[in-house]
């Protein structure tokens, strides 16, 4: 397995690139902005392909990496249900797992420092972003932080992994890498208290001052959403109400671009195909299902996804591998949802 854990100076930020194999496909948990280029060429080198960009929570501390890497790779961005980002490509909830090839990480959600702020298991180890620290905890003082739910996801989730799972925080100030849960259960000032209590009393008397990047880091993470307007400039998108007049017509394909469990969880467009986004380039080249597909008959290719975003790029990529009749529904499932439109359980 290639696992690298890569740090930011400026702000005290660990990423993690890892994948199963050279060559293969590759998955970045934290990026920060001004580190993109590095992640790249790291990239390159070893010669993986980055399919997803996940961040933990909404950082304070820095501009996350997310909508470059996505801009530069194609790559899916990643985070919580409840993210306040404005549009992300999937969100994962609580007992989801996060793929890649040969790589599968249990989501845990475990808020405190935020209330999007999420762990993600992996075998034996475990990225705990701001919520457990190495001998410390994420403040809980802003951005809906909540010592109380702090005290629960450590103690009630991460502390009852095996005790030699490795931990790897989102940030480390004084230069330790990597712990155990077994070390910190023993070793965390934070941690030896008696009761929840107490634990909130310890964080609300720390009266930290603002991380310097505060206001700027947080509007900016807030948009990392694809610009679907360009998109819709050039006529290659569709309103939910429009894309649900289209259903069950025979001169349209629905092209479903989501995973399987995504399918699972919220529901398929009645008659559509699946065609996950990952596999795209192969689909939509020659001799590609969707290549073929355009070339055999003169259906309108109507892309859809969660939020729109993974849609986007794909009508991009259609239409400049030739399929001009490639169009997508702006806002995805979601969107669909709202406007009410008819779903099949994919089971
Ligand atoms: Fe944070």
């Amino acid at each position: 397995m290639i696992f690298r854990q890569l740090f930011d100076s400026v702000s005290g930020t660990y990423t993690y690139l890892m994948a199963s194999r050279r060559g293969g496909e590759a998955l970045i948990i934290d990026p920060v902005l001004e580190k993109v280029e590095r992640y790249l060429q790291l990239i390159k080198e070893l010669d993986l392909q980055l399919v997803k960009a996940v961040d933990t929570h909404m950082h304070a501390d820095h501009v996350t990496g997310l909508g470059v890497l996505r801009d530069r790779t194609q790559c899916i961005t990643v985070m919580g249900e409840n993210t306040r980002a404005d549009v992300v490509s999937m969100r994962v909830t609580e007992g989801d797992k996060l793929e890649i090839e040969g790589i599968a990480l249990n989501v845990l959600y475990t808020p405190g420092h935020t209330d999007d702020s999420y762990s993600f298991l992996m075998d034996d180890r475990v990225f705990t972003g701001d919520t457990l620290l190495i001998r410390g905890t994420g403040r809980t003082d802003f951005q809906n932080g909540d010592s109380r739910a702090q005290y629960d996801s450590i103690f009630n989730k991460l502390l009852r992994l095996p005790e030699d799972t490795l931990v790897y925080p989102a940030h480390d100030y004084k230069g330790d890498t990597v712990s155990t849960i077994g070390e910190e259960k023993a070793f965390n000032p934070r941690l030896q208290v008696k009761s929840v209590d107490e634990y909130v009393d310890v964080m609300a008397k720390l009266k930290l001052a603002n991380p310097k990047m505060m206001d700027v880091a947080i509007p900016a993470n807030m948009r990392v959403g694809l610009s679907q307007e360009i998109i819709a400039q050039r006529g290659w998108a569709l309103s939910a109400a429009q894309a649900i007049a289209l259903v069950g017509k025979p001169d349209v394909a629905f092209i479903d671009l989501r995973e399987t469990n995504e399918r699972k969880k919220h529901g398929v467009i009645p008659g559509s195909l699946h065609a996950p986004y990952p596999d795209l380039r192969e689909n939509i080249g020659e001799g590609g299902m969707l290549h073929e597909l355009a070339a055999a008959t003169a259906k309108k290719m109507l892309f859809y996804c969660a939020f729109g975003e993974r849609s986007a790029m794909a009508v991009q990529a259609a239409q400049s591998a030739g399929l001009a009749t490639a169009c997508h529904i702006q806002g995805g499932i979601d969107a669909w949802k709202k406007a009410n439109g008819p779903l099949v359980e994919r089971i």
